[in-house]
């Protein structure tokens, strides 16, 4: 059974990752901080896999955390979603992100080669497209100069791994560029925890529905689109969480010669804010009360992945509606109530 550590995988996508690992024959180790995320997210995992979870609390930044991790387990693969990831946050305290995120990932590649693990799976994010040209996007967009310091360190990222596998024989690695996660594991037992305000629209939405918030604020209907709304790809967290397990077995399949690639994690479709709105309505039978305000600075009118690259190399497809993910996600409110 191959050992597979999870930076940051008591948060929102690492906990449904994990789930995902254990049903596919993995063995997840998890180290968190616990910075955005609470260890009772470790007792409910020992609840949907029936089985203890093994995990470390500590910082990534501190390379004592690897060398007690290696030395004491025999680590086959990492995915590495220890991250800050909110944007307005990144404006505000950018040094916080780029010491968080890029330094983590530094330190995480050098322990990488001084323990001799050479796979890696990276959690990186469609806002490196910022306004993509043409849509759906593909992964030979071109990457664009970032809105946020959160955006840049996710660039930042990137780049780092590819020229440390341009430098290293064995590394091989995946950055998976997801779209927008939304809904939780159907236990209802873990989730997008509501640490502190929101910052993205599905967790607003259903506060504002379950009236611990005001009504829902739809930031701009003056985009050039259909219904003036802004369009995203909005993807089932536990879709998430399959690509991640399809990543992994693909990185630990080839032969162990330096490879790096990267992949759009999203359903192919684009959903305006008004449509998911209508969506959830008819998903749950609950009113969604909002109301009209101005754009939000730097969100951008339209991004949806083109898919291809990922169904075809990963062999990884998205199968979750964003009805029955608005679902998910509603149950999920209602279970934390
Ligand atoms: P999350 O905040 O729920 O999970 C991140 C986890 O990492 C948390 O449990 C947190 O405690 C932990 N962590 C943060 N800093 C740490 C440190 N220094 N040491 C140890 N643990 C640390 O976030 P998420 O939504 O699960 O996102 C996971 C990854 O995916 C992040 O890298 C994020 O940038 C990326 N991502 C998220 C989204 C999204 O919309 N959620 C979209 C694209 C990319
Ligand atoms: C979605 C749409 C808003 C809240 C962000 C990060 C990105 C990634 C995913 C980490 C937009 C609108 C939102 C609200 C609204 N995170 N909206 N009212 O901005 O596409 O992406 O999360 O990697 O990096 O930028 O997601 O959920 O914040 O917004 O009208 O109360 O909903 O304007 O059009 P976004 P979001």
């Amino acid at each position: 059974m191959m050992n597979i550590l999870i930076t940051g995988g008591a948060g929102f996508i690492g906990s449904h990752t994990y789930v995902v690992l254990q049903e596919n024959g993995y063995n997840p180790i998890i180290v968190d901080n616990f910075s955005n995320s609470s260890e009772k997210v470790i007792t409910n995992l020992e609840t949907i896999c029936g089985k203890p979870v093994t995990y470390v609390k500590a910082d990534v930044n501190d390379p004592a955390t690897y060398d007690q991790l290696f030395t004491t387990y025999q680590i086959d693969g990492i995915i590495h979603f220890a991250a800050s990831k909110a944007v307005g946050e990144s404006v505000a305290n950018p040094l916080k992100y780029y010491r968080n995120n890029v330094a983590s990932t530094v330190l995480l590649l050098e322990k990488m080669q001084q323990y001799g693990v050479n796979n890696l799976v990276f959690s990186s994010s469609c806002t490196v497209y910022g306004q993509p040209d043409e849509l759906p996007v593909t992964e030979n967009s071109p990457v664009q100069e970032a809105v946020s310091p959160y955006g840049n360190t996710k660039q930042i990222c990137e780049e780092i791994i590819r020229d440390t596998v341009q430098a290293n024989a064995t590394l091989k690695a995946i950055s998976l560029r997801y779209f927008n996660p939304i809904g939780s594991h159907k236990s209802a037992l873990i989730g997008e925890l509501p640490l502190g305000p929101p910052a993205n629209l599905i967790p607003f939405l259903t506060q504002s529905v379950a009236g611990l918030r005001g009504p829902l604020q739809v930031w701009g209907t003056d985009y050039p689109t259909a219904d003036g709304t802004a369009i995203r790809d909005y993807i089932h967290v536990m879709d998430l969480a399959h690509a991640h397990v399809k990543a992994l077995s693909h990185v630990l399949g080839r032969n162990n010669t330096a490879y790096y690639d990267f992949f759009n994690i999203g359903t192919g479709e684009g959903s305006s804010v008004y449509q998911v709105i209508q969506a959830f309505e008819k998903a749950t039978h609950k009113k969604v009360a909002y109301e009209v305000r101005d754009r939000r600075p730097g969100d951008i009118t339209a991004v949806y992945a083109a898919t291809e690259k990922s169904n075809n190399i990963l062999g990884w497809k998205a199968e979750i509606s964003l009805e029955e993910a608005l679902k998910d996600a509603w149950a999920w409110q209602e279970a934390l109530l």
